[in-house]
């Protein structure tokens, strides 16, 4: 499979056509960002570290029924996915209490969440990603009700596989980001499951194992992804 151009660059990955025309290449770069595109850095590995992590998760939800992008690893750093009409929506759920949202309520840090928080944000770092509701998605034409509805279920089944699934590692999801795209009329997971886009923390000491570690200058972050990943059983290859 060969990259033929350039269809996007965002902050951390890039999108390459090829010569099948639904399927794209995804390159994971080194580039790291937080606050919205305010903090910026290359970390070492990042880009091969997230993408094997990606094609981990990816595989695991696929073999738990959950229909996806990702087709398969094409090296380190990239993988080969659909190409999706994206909806510019981000979906977040929330076990604890953390981040923006003890922020924006008020809540105590750490506060667990049952039954889990649901959310959608708009996908604008202009705007700076702002919290929406069905509401909003409907009169803007974001989504129709239905795929909102889809949106959501999704994300809320996918909490419940991920939740155990980490649980296992000694790890708590805390809380993650997911976008979602339609592929010959099917709803599907697209971009990525990784510490970029979630909280871990370590279930008895609370150390967060995630892109926190990047926002708040906590050092070691790809070195903490990679224990996350053999955590989880990941043999990530770094030539
Ligand atoms: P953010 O980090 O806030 O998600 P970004 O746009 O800078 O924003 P990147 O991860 O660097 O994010 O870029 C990846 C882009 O590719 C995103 O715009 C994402 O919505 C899009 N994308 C992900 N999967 C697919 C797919 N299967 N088909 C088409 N576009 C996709
Ligand atoms: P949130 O607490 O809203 O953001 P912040 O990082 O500003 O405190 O984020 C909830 C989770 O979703 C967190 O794991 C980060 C992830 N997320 C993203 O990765 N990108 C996004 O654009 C948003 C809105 C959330």
């Amino acid at each position: 499979m060969e990259k033929i151009s350039q269809i996007t660059t965002g902050k951390a990955k890039s999108l390459y056509t090829t010569n099948e025309p639904d399927q794209l290449i995804m390159e994971f770069r080194d580039d790291t960002s937080a606050f919205d595109g305010k903090k910026m850095e290359a970390l070492d590995n990042k880009g091969k570290v997230n993408n094997q992590f990606n094609a981990f998760v990816m595989e695991f939800l696929a073999s738990k029924g959950i229909e996806t992008h990702f087709i398969k690893l094409l090296s380190n750093h990239e993988s080969l996915v659909y190409k999706l009409e994206m909806f510019p929506i981000e979906c977040v759920v929330r076990n604890r209490a953390t981040g923006s949202l003890c922020k924006r309520l008020g809540i105590e840090d750490g506060l667990i969440l049952d039954p889990p928080l649901f959310e959608f944000f708009l996908k604008d770092d202009e705007l700076g990603d702002p919290l929406i509701n069905d509401h909003h998605i409907e009169s803007f034409g974001w989504a129709t009700q239905e795929d909102a509805d889809a949106m959501r279920d999704l994300t809320l089944e996918i909490n419940d596989i991920l939740v155990d699934f980490f649980k296992e590692a000694n790890l708590i999801l805390v809380d993650y980001k997911l976008e979602f795209g339609k592929f010959q009329g099917k709803m599907l997971l697209a971009d990525e499951f990784t510490p970029d886009g979630c909280r871990l923390w370590d279930k008895d000491t609370l150390t967060k194992m995630d892109k926190d570690r990047f926002r708040q200058d906590l050092g070691n972050v790809i070195e903490t992804y990679g224990e996350v990943g053999e955590r989880l059983g990941m043999k990530i290859k770094l030539d």
